[in-house]
Formats: C-alpha cells, sequence, structure tokens
C-alpha cells in the first residue's frame, strides 16, 4: 500500500499537537507549579539589593555555564545530599533561570546552608586557598562592592528552615527504613 505524504504530515502534526500541550501548555495552568514556594519567595528579590545585583554579577560572570541550582528527584542527586529536591515553584521568581545543565562545580541551588561569608569570599577570591586542586577560576578582579553582593546571592540560595526540617525527616525516614 502506497502512503499518501499528507496523511504522514497530519499525524505528524497531531503528535506534535499533544506534545506541545502535554509538555508547554497544561503546565501553564499546574497551580502547584506556577505558585511559588515559600522558599521561592525568598529569591523574590528586592530591586537594587545586594542579592539582585549578586545575581547579575553571577550572571555576567557566567557562574551557571559551571554550576547548575537544581537537585533533581534521583539517588544521584539524592544520595549527594544536596538538599531538598526542587519544585517549580521555587524557581517564580528565578528570571532568567539559572538552572544550569553542566556540573563541573557543585549544584549551588542550596550553596547558602554550606558556608559562612568569609568562606565564600575568600574561595571566590583565591579558590586554592579553600579548595586545593580545584578548576574554579580566581574572581579576585570583582571590586569589594561586587564580592560583597554576590556572596550575599550566595548566602540567599537556601530553603526556609520548615522545607529543611522536612527534608532532615525524609533523611532520617529514608535511613531508618534502609536499616
Ligand atoms: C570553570 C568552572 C567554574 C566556574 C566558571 C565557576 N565555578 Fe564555582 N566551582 C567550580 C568547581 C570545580 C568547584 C568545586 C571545587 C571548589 O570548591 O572550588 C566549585 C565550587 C564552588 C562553590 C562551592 C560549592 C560547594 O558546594 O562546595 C561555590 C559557592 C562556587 N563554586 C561559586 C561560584 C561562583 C559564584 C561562580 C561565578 C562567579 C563560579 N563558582 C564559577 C567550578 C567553577
Amino acid at each position: 500500500m502506497e502512503r499518501k505524504p499528507s496523511a504522514v504530515l497530519i499525524v505528524a502534526l497531531i503528535l506534535w499537537t499533544f506534545g506541545v500541550a502535554g509538555t508547554v501548555i497544561l503546565p501553564l495552568f499546574d497551580q502547584e507549579i506556577n505558585s511559588a514556594t515559600a522558599s521561592g519567595e525568598l529569591r523574590n528579590y528586592q530591586e537594587d539589593s545586594a542579592e539582585a545585583r549578586g545575581r547579575e554579577i553571577y550572571v555576567q560572570n557566567g557562574c551557571q555555564t559551571c554550576h547548575t541550582q537544581f537537585v533533581r528527584a534521583l539517588p544521584a542527586d539524592t544520595n549527594q545530599n544536596l538538599g531538598p529536591v526542587t519544585k517549580g515553584g521555587d524557581y517564580k521568581y528565578d528570571l532568567p533561570h539559572l538552572l544550569g545543565s553542566n556540573r563541573t562545580g557543585p549544584d549551588l541551588m542550596w550553596v547558602g546552608l554550606k558556608y559562612n561569608e568569609d568562606w565564600q569570599r575568600q574561595h571566590l577570591i583565591d579558590p586554592q586557598s579553600t579548595s586545593p586542586g580545584t578548576i574554579m577560576p580566581s574572581f579576585d578582579y570583582l571590586s569589594n562592592q561586587e564580592l560583597d553582593d554576590l556572596v550575599a546571592y550566595l548566602m540567599s540560595l537556601k530553603p526556609t528552615e520548615e522545607r529543611l526540617e522536612e527534608y532532615k525527616k525524609e533523611l532520617n525516614d529514608a535511613k531508618s527504613n534502609s536499616n
């Protein structure tokens, strides 16, 4: 039987329409994805705050080319103790999104939990001094003000206390289940 090219085209078009509806249009109506989580609200920075300026510096210096901000619900991520798996609503105000796609360095979604300001500053100026052997470049050319802003941004990358407690509880439950 000979197939008509137009029939193939119509089937392809129908499949494409389903694909777009499922992955682009339907999520627009999903409240859970579209309303900010409490942790997402923490990233709703005031215009011209230190954190907002720091975020700009993060983008301008291409930090997102080596770092993701995205904890997936996969053992590869959850086994690394990166913090809570992220939800759509965490990114409500993260525009343009800094999800990243390449983890040359570790994920930074919740890095504000990990270090204090002094460590962050020292690491940006001279990464080798805090992390011997690292390939992270030095950002010592940033001005003091820019470093302050960037550190403020990095320190703000945290979940709420509640979300953190929830996460710790999940970790404990998973541990006691595996024993
Ligand atoms: C060429 C890739 C590269 C670029 C660009 C880069 N980093 Fe990194 N970063 C790394 C690597 C590798 C590590 C892991 C070793 C270390 O601590 O230095 C790291 C570690 C970090 C850590 C510690 C993370 C942790 O969980 O221990 C922070 C914070 C960080 N980078 C912030 C930044 C910021 C902010 C920028 C942009 C100003 C940036 N990085 C640019 C590669 C990069």
